[in-house]
């Protein structure tokens, strides 16, 4: 029975109205991401970095799923193999449409403690003097992976790709590592490899078939060939 990996990026809760990263009025055109997306931005301006983070919690928590975002859920519910779904969002849309899915960039939705590492349900606006509800200090963050940081369940995901017969990437640019590496370690395992997004991206050449057009409409017709 076929397993199938897939990654996720920004393009797939593009219809959903959530803004991608690199695209023309993309969110790192508009912040300077040394600012709000590494550990020195946040030490140097907390306040800064809970504003944009409580910006995007706030457009996140008014989003609905798309059609790609079903059509995933659908196969997850469906195929006869295991279907891992590996995401870079932050927000909760492949949940909202009933999959499960391995966050490897953390989510807008969880707070954590700097000081012991607890994490819990996010409020859905952070102030930089919160204090833990377990140890007390005032160390609470979004439970985001920032630039500089280790993405988190990289072993499970690795053994995931290693096991892969598919894999597919969808709606991500590709420069971002560890996850835009995925692609090669699951070539290199034997998977056959597809990039689905709404043009060819610059690393395109690394899948052995490419799918383009809008994840709306890409996405299910795809899931339509492999459920049939
Ligand atoms: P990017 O903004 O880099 O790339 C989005 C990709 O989605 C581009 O290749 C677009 O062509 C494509 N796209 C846009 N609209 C689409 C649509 N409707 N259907 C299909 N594809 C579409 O976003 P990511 O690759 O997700 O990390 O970025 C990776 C990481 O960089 C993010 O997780 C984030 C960011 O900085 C952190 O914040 C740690
Ligand atoms: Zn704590």
């Amino acid at each position: 029975m076929q397993k199938i990996v897939i990654l996720t990026g920004a393009g797939v809760s593009a219809e959903s109205g959530l803004g991608t990263f690199r695209d023309k009025g993309g969110v790192w055109t508009r912040y300077d991401l040394t600012e709000v997306a590494t550990p020195e931005g946040f030490a140097r301006d907390p306040v800064k970095v809970h504003d944009f983070y409580n910006a995007r919690r706030k457009n996140a928590s008014g989003a609905e799923p798309n059609a790609a975002h079903f059509a995933l859920a659908d196969l997850q519910a469906r195929h006869p193999g295991e279907v891992v779904i590996v995401t870079q969002n932050v927000d909760n849309l492949h949940e909202a449409a009933g999959a499960t899915a391995i966050h490897m960039h953390g989510r807008l939705d969880r707070a954590c403690c700097a000081a012991c590492g607890a994490d819990w349900q996010a409020p859905l606006e952070m102030f930089p003097d919160d204090p833990c509800p377990s140890c007390g200090a005032s160390a609470t963050r979004p439970d985001i992976v920032w630039f500089g940081e280790i993405p988190k369940a990289l072993h499970v995901i690795a053994a995931h790709l290693e096991t892969a017969d598919l894999f597919a990437a969808i709606g991500t640019s590709g420069q971002v590592y560890p996850a835009a590496g995925f692609v090669t370690e699951a070539a290199r395992a034997g998977a056959r490899t597809v990039e689905i997004n709404l043009e060819a991206s610059d690393v395109a050449g690394l899948f052995d078939d490419r799918l383009t057009g809008p994840a709306s409409e890409s996405v299910p017709a795809w899931v339509e060939t492999l459920l049939s």
